[in-house]
């Protein structure tokens, strides 16, 4: 994987803090702030879902070039749907118009493609949007980009017991059906990824917001203030340099205590 070349002195000097053998396996991202965005510059709310267009295509590209295995963010979530139905049309007229345009850049990258979340209740023009982009880049073999699209987290887990239940029920019954942890992963939407490494959230709010949260168990978590348009590089450079002076303990101790 060849390591992006910095555009200045001060992404050369990030980039020098990053250790490439530590790299975060799986990046997800709660890309807030888009309205905040626009209304800071007194413009329409799309204004700021269109600006963040362009924040989406940065990090896709530079996860893919820093050789990130993979990458999830949080487009659309089931709560988003209260929204007023003229932003909903212009998020969906959006995401068609990126995927149509994107799509050479994703290849180019080596990027493939997936979605998660309750997609048969998304328009059908987007359901099949979703589905050419999978084909397109189904050979690809770089980053997995997932995007997470009506997605909500105690949906995904209602929709994994359901699953499990189906299958019991198959199978004569319910009698002595006793879950397990691994049963649950195998039947979540992210079934094909590992847990994410590092968590982001933009905007400065300090809460999941209904995404991942079985996954997120054990999660880094980095918050910005920066909302997501102003979001760039340098910023996900910063989240992984903080990242990897974490020391993950999964409930054990310390490197020092366990030394003693
Ligand atoms: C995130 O930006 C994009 C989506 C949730 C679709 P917001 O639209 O939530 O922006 P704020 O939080 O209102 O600033
Ligand atoms: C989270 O942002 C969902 C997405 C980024 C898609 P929201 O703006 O919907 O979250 P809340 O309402 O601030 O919790
Ligand atoms: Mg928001």
């Amino acid at each position: 994987m060849l390591w992006p070349a910095p555009r200045d002195a001060e992404e050369a000097g990030l980039l020098a803090q990053i250790d490439a053998a530590r790299l975060p396996g799986h990046v997800a991202i709660i890309m807030d702030g888009n309205g905040r965005w626009a209304r800071q510059r007194r413009l329409p709310r799309a204004a700021g879902h269109r600006a963040g267009t362009r924040s989406v295509r940065e990090v896709i590209e530079y996860s893919a070039r820093l050789g990130l295995h993979a990458l999830t963010l949080y487009a659309f979530s089931m709560e988003n749907w209260k929204r007023p139905k003229p932003e909903r049309e212009m998020l969906w007229k959006l995401l068609h118009q990126y995927l149509k345009k994107e799509l050479p850049a994703l290849q180019r990258n080596n990027v493939r493609f997936q979605a998660i979340g309750r997609l048969h209740e998304l328009p059908v023009l987007v359901q099949a949007d979703i589905a050419s982009a999978v084909a397109l880049t189904a050979g690809n073999t770089g980053l997995l980009l997932t995007v997470a699209l009506n997605y909500g987290a105690r949906a995904e887990l209602v929709d994994a017991f359901n699953a499990i239940l189906d299958r019991v029920d198959g199978n004569g019954g319910m009698g002595g059906l006793r879950v397990d942890e691994e049963m649950i992963r195998a039947n979540l939407y992210t079934q094909s990824l590992p847990d994410p490494d590092l968590l982001i959230r933009t905007s400065g709010e300090l809460r999941v917001s209904n995404f991942l949260l079985w996954q997120i168990a054990y999660a880094e978590i980095w918050v910005t203030g920066t909302y997501w348009p102003d979001f760039n590089r340098k910023h996900l450079l910063q989240a992984i340099i903080d990242y990897q002076k974490r020391e993950r303990r999964y409930g054990g101790l310390s490197y020092r205590d366990a030394a003693q």
